[in-house]
């Protein structure tokens, strides 16, 4: 007899045919309709489409801060009935909070979720240093650069360890050398760290320098409308940006954007 085929890994993301209405004053809105997808353990994936066409909304429902109005989620097996503390999160903006000081708002989560602190302090430390923010764990947000505050909301968004990563356009307010060195960093420790990411962006190119997948939705309500995977191992090197295989990959990101956004039968055709 043969051996049972041993128990298939839950994803560590599961949405299924997951939905969502806003009401409005106006009558209802409906942000996102019907999506389904799954991001493997270790995988970074981007969700590429036009503004408002609800990928905030599903991020938010991934991290249970928003219910879905049909269909379901799961982080690994388990449902998202409520906001998770599984995840790091980290959004536009650092939302920091400013009557604490830098390293308090790193150590922010672990003292939410009540998680014992010891070497917590340490850990922030290292996370800072990781950063680049050394010296600044004593000072105020308001003493620190747009930049500067962004990567500290990357070190409060790692600093429970998290198996699972959700970020909402992270870089999208920093100047372009920042925010390719944020990349490259982050790169960096999701690869060594094998987080699971999911990543929203409009950058193209930092989609495909990222990430293993890329889903493109359409216009709202939000479908996924391609989905394209980028064959380079991760961690990449900015190099990679002249590979003629990369640049090809870009274009027909670009291309497949625009066709979401001219509708949905475009972007199927
Ligand atoms: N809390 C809310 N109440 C009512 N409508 C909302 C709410 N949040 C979002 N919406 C609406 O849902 C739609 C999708 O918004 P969402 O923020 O998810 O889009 P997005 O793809 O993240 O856009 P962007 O790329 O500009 O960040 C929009 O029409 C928006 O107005
Ligand atoms: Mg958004």
């Amino acid at each position: 007899m043969s051996d049972p085929a041993p128990p298939r890994a839950e994803p560590a993301i599961r949405v299924s045919g997951v939905a969502k209405t806003y009401p409005s004053r106006s009558g209802p809105v409906e942000a996102v309709a019907g999506v389904s997808f799954t991001v493997a353990e270790g995988e970074f994936v981007s969700i590429l489409g036009p503004s408002g066409c609800g990928k905030s909304t599903l991020m938010l429902m991934v991290a249970g801060l928003e219910a879905p109005s049909r269909g379901s989620l799961a982080l690994a097996g388990r449902p998202v009935e409520g906001p998770q503390t599984r995840v790091g999160l980290m959004f536009q903006d650092a939302t920091l909070l400013p009557w604490k000081s830098v390293r308090d708002n790193v150590l922010f989560p672990l003292r939410m979720s009540g998680r014992p602190m010891a070497g917590a302090t340490e850990r922030a430390g290292a996370l800072l240093a990781l950063a680049g923010l050394s010296g600044f764990a004593d000072k105020r947000p308001r003493e620190l650069s747009g930049g500067m505050r962004q990567r500290v909301a990357l070190c409060r968004a790692l600093i429970a360890d998290p198996a699972i990563l959700l970020m909402d356009e992270p870089f999208s307010a920093l100047d372009a050398i920042t925010r390719d060195e944020m990349v490259l960093a982050l790169g960096e420790i999701v690869a060594r760290e094998r987080k699971t990411t999911l990543f929203i962006t409009h950058a193209i190119r930092e989609a495909v320098f990222l990430s293993d997948r890329i889903l493109v939705m359409g216009r709202r309500p939000a479908t996924v409308v391609a989905e394209v995977a980028v064959p380079f191992p991760r961690p990449r090197d900015p190099a990679i940006e002249a590979d003629p295989a990369f640049n090809a990959l870009c274009l027909d990101l670009k291309d497949a954007i625009h066709r979401a956004m001219r509708g949905p039968a475009a972007a199927a055709a």
